[in-house]
């Protein structure tokens, strides 16, 4: 039996603080949906400006905000087929239509650029992660192996000479698999191979830096841009501690904003760009690591464009067009990208820890938001604990 109340982040309005409610209604449970306890609740570096209307994002009010979290299932539809209660699952904000894949919002953080997205998030799925229970459609919760994952390791020897148990996470560490989401989703949009060479540009945010562990996950050579020549190292020193599983080659470049140097320092390592992936925020809008990350593709490679930054942008055209390169845009992933992802983190091929996680209470809410917008980085996720 769910308790009638919870406590809950409200959003009254865009551009009025966010308050806590301790007897907000419990979530109801419907055919095709779970209720989920909340473990914990990533925050983005922009989250703050997401709610102050900052970003010019739009959502219903009132509502509960919210992002990618981990949790417990307590109560699942009598349709479910595999899901059950009490399974520790990643809840996945990307809502996508039933009857139509193409529409799409983001619970708690954007409601869509379509009307049809904006039905489903202003009626049946308005409310997000940032609560003590959350309702989520059942496609969007994903069975995580506790056992696996959370599990002590033990060194001592097997018969195959490797250890056993698990892996030793804890579940804020399960955080960093909504961050790795993304860029796999665009990654893998363009095709990236083992052992291919990718570009990636600004590399030391939070889905930037995390592009990069996923791309060496994937098996690919990275070549990581930044302007923050230490937060460039720390991706190094990073993969120096994580090598053993990726295997792959990550070199550095620092954006100078000149773009025959920055070009040149890109060729210097005499790694073929198959792919170049952009992550840019609004903020970058002026920097040329665009232009640099597409004049270093090679012929016929792609690019994938994931950032965020708005308005129109020039694109080499008669290097693109002589180049035959595939230009790509990507919001977010699909379904299978995340269920493919959790294997390779289940695996233990890409790890997630290494990093921080800071934890917050709901009623520190402006606190963590502060935080998130002041030290995102390599590795380092925000995280609300209801
Ligand atoms: N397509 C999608 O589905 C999708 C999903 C999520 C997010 N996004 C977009 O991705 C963007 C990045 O998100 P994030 O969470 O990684 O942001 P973040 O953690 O704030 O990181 C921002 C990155 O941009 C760099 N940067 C900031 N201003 C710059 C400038 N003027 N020139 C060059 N680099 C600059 C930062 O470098 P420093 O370390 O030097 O500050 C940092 O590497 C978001 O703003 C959003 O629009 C897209």
């Amino acid at each position: 039996m769910l308790p009638p109340t919870h406590k809950a982040l409200i959003l009254t309005s865009i551009g009025s603080p966010l308050h806590v409610a301790t007897t907000h209604p419990t979530p109801v449970l419907t055919p095709g949906s779970a209720i989920i306890k909340v473990l914990c609740a990533g925050l983005l570096s922009y989250s703050k400006d997401i709610y102050n209307g900052a970003r010019k994002y739009t959502l219903p009010t009132p509502s509960i905000p919210g992002s990618g979290a981990i949790g417990r299932i307590v109560a699942v539809g009598n349709d479910a087929t595999s899901l059950q209660t009490g399974d520790l699952v990643l809840c996945d904000i990307y809502l996508r239509g039933r009857d139509d894949r193409n529409v799409g919002a983001l619970l708690g953080v954007h409601d869509g650029h379509s009307a049809a997205a904006k039905r489903m998030v202003h009626g049946e799925w308005r409310d997000s992660t940032y609560a003590e229970y959350v309702k989520l459609p059942l496609e969007n919760c994903f069975r995580l192996n506790e056992e696996k994952l959370l599990g002590s390791f033990s060194s001592a020897s097997t018969p195959s000479g490797g250890g056993v148990g698990g892996l030793g996470y804890s579940v804020e560490e399960l955080l960093h698999i909504t961050s790795f989401a993304v860029p796999y989703g665009g990654l893998r949009d363009v095709g990236l191979d083992i052992c291919e060479t990718v570009l990636i540009a600004p590399a030391t945010g939070m889905f930037g830096s995390a592009a990069v562990k996923v791309a060496l996950a994937m098996g690919a050579n990275v070549i990581a841009m930044g302007r923050n020549a230490s937060a460039l190292a720390q991706l190094k020193t990073d993969h120096h501690l994580t090598s053993k599983e990726s295997g792959g080659r990550l070199e550095t470049v620092l954006i100078t904003n000149n773009v025959q140097t920055d070009t040149a320092a890109i060729a210097s390592f005499g790694l073929p760009v198959d792919v170049y992936f952009d992550i840019s925020p609004p903020s970058a809008s002026e920097s040329t690591h665009l232009r640099s990350g597409i004049l270093s593709v090679r012929h016929g490679g792609r690019v994938s464009l994931m950032g965020g930054i708005k308005g129109d942008v020039a694109v080499p055209l008669g290097y693109v067009m002589h180049a035959n390169m595939t230009i790509k845009g990507k919001w977010m992933y699909e379904r299978e990208d995340v269920l493919k992802l959790v294997k390779l983190v289940e695996n233990g091929r890409l790890r997630v820890d290494g990093g921080s996680v800071k934890k917050y209470a709901l009623e520190q809410w402006e606190e963590a938001f502060e935080v998130a917008a002041n030290e995102a980085g390599p590795g380092r996720l925000v995280a609300l604990v209801p």
